[in-house]
């Protein structure tokens, strides 16, 4: 996913607004002029204009691409003022968004490859847009995709139909077990058999640190995209920043969010 990106300040349209999970919604948004070209694993900075906090933007991953009608979803997770505002957009509200930002996943050399991606919370916004690009893309991905979820009991997990329909095998994990195997994703046999030759994660830190172990363990490589609060999104305020193994900064909106794991000093 090597496309070049130029970033833009734009307005988009509300189409819908759905919501998925009580505290989960998926917005689609209409750009007027067409897309920029962008990955899944890149993100978009939304201004908030009632929050006390407006001066800053609320980063979000694009979830769904979707260049030829001219529009990208959002998967909104309400935890704050900004997502909740964000997640109560109707059909017709118009949005300023500054997009694309920062580095996308990268598709590994073999469109044999086998592939594995775990996601949990709102990191599954990411995974699944990646999904839909290696499925649905211009170079569909030939090889086996699985996709496992994470999340507290099987109310909690999002669109494992959307998952299957797309032609990937799916798993979950519920900490209830009431769905899937139970426990953290961690203790899934699809992760633990290893038999990958790229693992991709998006959730929760202690998800995907964990997640990260196991993959470097059997030597599969794991790409993470790492969720840091950010202020500008531009590369211009550094508050993003994470160590590397050899603790030099490095940029997470700029250089990431998406990262090679065992570059990082966790
Ligand atoms: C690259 C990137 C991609 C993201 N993608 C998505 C996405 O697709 N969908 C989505 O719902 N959210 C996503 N987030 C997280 C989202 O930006 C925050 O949840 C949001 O900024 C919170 O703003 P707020 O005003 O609602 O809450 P605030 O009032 O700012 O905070 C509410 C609570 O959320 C915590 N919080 C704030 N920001 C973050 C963060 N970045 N990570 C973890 N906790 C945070 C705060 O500490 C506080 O406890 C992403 C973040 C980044 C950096
Ligand atoms: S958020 Fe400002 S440099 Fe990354």
């Amino acid at each position: 996913m090597d496309t070049q990106t130029k970033r833009a300040d734009v307005a988009f349209t509300v189409v819908e607004n759905r919501r998925l999970h009580p505290r989960f919604v998926r917005l689609t948004l209409q750009a007027a002029d067409g897309l920029q070209p962008a990955q899944a694993g890149q993100f978009v900075q939304v201004r908030v204009p009632s929050s006390l906090h407006s001066f800053l933007r609320v980063p979000i991953s694009l979830h769904e691409i979707d260049a030829a009608q001219g529009r990208i979803a959002l998967l909104i997770q309400e935890v704050g003022e900004g997502s909740r505002w964000l997640s109560s957009r109707a059909a017709g509200d118009r949005l300023d968004v500054l997009y694309p930002l920062g580095t996308g996943f990268r598709r590994p050399a073999s469109a044999e490859a086998s592939l594995l991606l775990v996601g949990g919370g709102c990191g599954m916004a990411p995974l699944y847009g990646l999904l839909k690009q290696l499925k649905q893309g211009p170079k569909p991905h030939a090889g086996r995709i699985a996709f496992l979820t994470g999340a507290r009991t099987a109310a909690d997990l999002l669109m494992q139909d959307e998952i299957a329909a797309l032609g990937a095998e799916a798993y979950a994990c519920t900490e209830d077990g009431s769905a899937g195997e139970k426990g953290l994703v961690t203790v899934h046999p699809v992760l633990q058999e290893g038999a990958f030759d790229q693992v991709y994660t998006c959730g929760p830190t202690p998800m995907m640190k964990a997640v990260a172990a196991v993959a470097q363990a059997k030597r599969v490589p794991c790409q993470v995209s790492l969720e840091n609060k950010m202020a500008c999104g531009i590369g211009a305020c550094l508050c993003c920043v994470t160590p590397d193994k050899d603790q030099h900064h490095r940029c997470v909106c700029t250089e990431g969010p998406v990262f090679d794991a065992d570059i990082l000093g966790w």
